[in-house]
């Protein structure tokens, strides 16, 4: 049978425009998909951006600079957008009501207001399937301890660590761009730009904050810009949020630390998830991308039972058994799975992409995590 073709637009094409194309380009790496997403256009303000995508996708309908252009190709069914964050509400809120299917960036807005904003727009056309990315949930040592969270194996929660260690930082020469700059990147820092990767996992546990303490830091307070002149880099390095959070499952309170740093000595693009509970416990690291780690508690000696998972991925690749995954292969499940609901609304994808709501639900944990900084005070979240 042949399969539908969803017509893709890219908005942004940086980093994170052009992984998501090479996903695309390598489709045929899935098995089991039942729709085939096709790039049709790209939009971005550096023209220069345009070349690699010309070289390997000759038959784009459009080309532009000018997102608006974009929405108007009526052969677009979605639009993934990657640009820089106080670009976000305007572009998604219009790529919303142009009636495309969106998967947006985090952190989803700005700030909470440019997010209440875009979540009007969704509400307003229920019709479509709007997602915001995290992709390093998909990796399948992950995935297997998410079947352990779902089947309740930890007991009674004690703590959760969830984290991202970036450490793109540490090199204090490194030139200022968009991302550590507040006009841009917005108030949250790295909270906006890492948190909601740290997030899925809880969130979609049920695992909501009720209330959190915040220490941030701001490190690295000046970098050179592109002359080599020292300019200030206002944003924040590093935050540890600790949470009070209820588990659903048995009603009982917990603490939950949300750490996202971007200067974290030893560390490269670390993220990971730690689960400790009464009766069994859980991490998951891409540090380790193969190691699923859990313990049962039986008695008083505890020891860690490693296993490696091989490639056996949310929806099933080519690629044998046995073999590692990595980013690239993350970020491309976690695009099937926003295939996945866009072929079929009520796709029984295994672990589905951020929400709207949960997207929310972050925007309010950031900005108490403000309030909570510069007050000094346990900031209470209405529920
Ligand atoms: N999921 C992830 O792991 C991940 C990783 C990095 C960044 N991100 C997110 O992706 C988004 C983009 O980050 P990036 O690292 O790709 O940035 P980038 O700076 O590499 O790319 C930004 C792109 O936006 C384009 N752009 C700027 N203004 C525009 C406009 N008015 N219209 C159209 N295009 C415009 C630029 O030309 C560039 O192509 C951000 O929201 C960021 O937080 C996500």
């Amino acid at each position: 049978m042949e399969r539908k073709k969803i017509r893709i637009g890219i908005i942004g094409l940086g980093l994170m425009g052009r992984e998501f194309a090479s996903s695309l380009a390598r489709w045929c790496h899935l098995l089991d998909i039942s729709a085939i997403p096709v790039l049709a256009g790209i939009c971005s303000t550096g023209k220069s951006e345009w070349d690699w995508f010309s070289e390997h996708f000759p038959d784009l309908l459009i080309k532009t600079d000018d997102y608006r252009e974009l929405l108007k190709i009526k052969e677009i069914d979605a639009v993934y957008c990657a640009v820089p964050h106080d670009l976000h509400e305007k572009i998604y809120i219009d790529t919303i009501n142009s009636g495309k299917h969106l998967l947006g960036e985090k952190p989803f807005g700005i700030d909470k207001s440019a997010n209440d904003n875009i979540l009007k727009a969704i509400d307003d056309h229920p019709e479509l399937i709007v997602r915001c990315s995290s992709e390093f949930p998909y990796f399948p040592a992950c995935q297997e301890l998410i079947k352990f969270l779902r089947e309740g194996k930890y007991g009674r929660l004690i703590e959760v660590r969830s984290g991202f260690h970036h450490s793109s930082d540490m090199d204090l020469n490194k030139p200022v761009n968009w991302k550590r700059m507040v006009k841009i990147n917005g108030e949250y820092g790295c909270m906006g730009d890492l948190g909601m990767h740290t997030l899925h996992i809880p969130f979609r546990m049920g695992w909501k904050p009720l209330s959190v303490y915040a220490d941030l830091q701001n490190i690295a307070e000046t970098r050179p810009d592109q002359q080599g002149v020292m300019v200030p880099c206002d944003t924040w390095d590093n935050a540890v949020l600790t949470c009070r959070s209820i588990d659903p499952r048995t009603e009982k309170e917990f603490s939950m630390v949300i750490e996202t740093k971007r200067m974290a000595p030893g560390a490269t693009n670390t993220w990971f998830i730690e689960v400790y509970g009464t009766e069994g416990s859980a991490r998951f690291s891409t540090q380790h991308p193969k190691a699923f780690m859990y313990l049962k508690t039986t008695g008083k000696e505890q020891g860690w039972v490693t296993i490696d998972i091989g490639s056996q991925s949310a929806i099933p690749t080519i690629t044998g058994g046995i073999f590692e995954f990595g980013f690239s292969d993350a970020v491309q499940q976690m695009i099937a799975a926003f295939i996945s609901e866009l072929s079929d609304k009520n796709s029984n994808h295994p672990f589905k992409n951020v929400t709207p709501p949960e997207t929310s639900l972050s925007h309010k944990l950031f900005t108490a995590a403000l309030e909570s900084h510069y007050s000094g005070k346990k900031i209470f979240l209405d529920s």
